[in-house]
């Protein structure tokens, strides 16, 4: 009876290799989890920082940015990147403040990991791509900016830098925010160059990552990282590739 010792030992080895998917899965997942991306200013890993500044303070349990970092998010031109929001005029407060909460989850959120990726920039590795955005964090930034001015789509690059922070190029006109960005997609996708791209998924639903969060509740982008880092690990077919061959094989030992 040689096939059925064949039939077996198949049957086996594929038990064998289901499993071992599984495990690779399965750290493959905890690779993305509770992590800091290797940027300018992120720390190597997440911990607690208890003194985390104003909008930055959700994060204070577990933090990728530093209390310095935090400090410096709130403020104008600051060292992190010399940023000017003021670049068409003063940035209405109820505006900036959406621009300080991005800051504050791009610096301090450990729940990115799923969306990192390696870049070839001069002032960092990583970058993130495509993050799930809350639709309704996004259309909120949106109508908290319609009545200030800005003179680019794309805040990532062209801006004229020689006075040592960015200035609108020559060509570009300001405009109320509305003209670059027709729609509240247009400028939570395009504005960082894709690091967004905003969920169909609301607040609390836990399929998004919301910019700010109650920390009294935990953090809710921990759930929403696992969940993506499971889906991106494709540890769902694989298991099902190994039950159906299991499957077709005990069929053809039983006949
Ligand atoms: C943060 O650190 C930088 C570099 O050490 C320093 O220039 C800056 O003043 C610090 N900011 C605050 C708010 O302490
Ligand atoms: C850049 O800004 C400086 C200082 O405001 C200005 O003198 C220069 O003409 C600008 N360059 C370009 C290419 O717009
Ligand atoms: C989001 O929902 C809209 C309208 O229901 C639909 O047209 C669109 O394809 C959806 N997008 C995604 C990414 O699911």
């Amino acid at each position: 009876m040689a096939w059925l010792m064949t039939a077996q030992l198949l049957f086996l080895l594929l038990v064998a290799a289901g499993w071992g998917a599984q495990l690779r899965t399965t750290q493959a997942r905890t690779e993305l989890l509770n992590i800091c991306m290797d940027a300018k200013h992120h720390k190597g890993k997440p911990s607690p920082e208890d003194k985390l500044h104003d909008q930055c303070t959700p994060w204070k349990k577990n933090s990728c940015c530093s209390v310095n970092t935090s400090q410096e998010a709130h403020k104008d031109i600051s060292y992190l990147y010399r940023f000017n929001w003021d670049h068409c005029g003063k940035m209405e407060p109820a505006c900036k403040w959406h621009f300080i909460q991005d800051t504050c989850l791009y610096e301090c959120s450990p729940n990115l990991g799923p969306w990192i990726q390696q870049v070839d920039q001069s002032w960092r590795k990583e970058r993130i791509l495509n993050v799930p955005l809350c639709k309704d964090d996004c259309q909120r930034w949106w109508e908290d900016c319609r009545t200030s001015n800005t003179c680019k789509i794309n805040w990532h690059k062209g801006w004229n830098w020689t006075s040592g922070y960015n200035q609108c190029p020559a060509e570009a006109k300001c405009a109320p925010f509305h003209v670059y960005f027709p729609t509240p997609d247009v400028l939570c996708n395009e504005i960082w160059s894709q690091s967004y791209k905003v969920s169909n998924y609301s607040r609390g639903s836990g399929r998004c990552i919301q910019m700010w969060f109650d920390p009294a509740h935990g953090n809710p982008n921990e759930e929403v990282a696992r969940f993506y880092a499971e889906a991106m690990s494709g540890a769902e077919p694989c298991r099902a590739w190994a039950l159906l061959l299991s499957l077709v094989l005990l069929l053809w030992l039983l006949s």
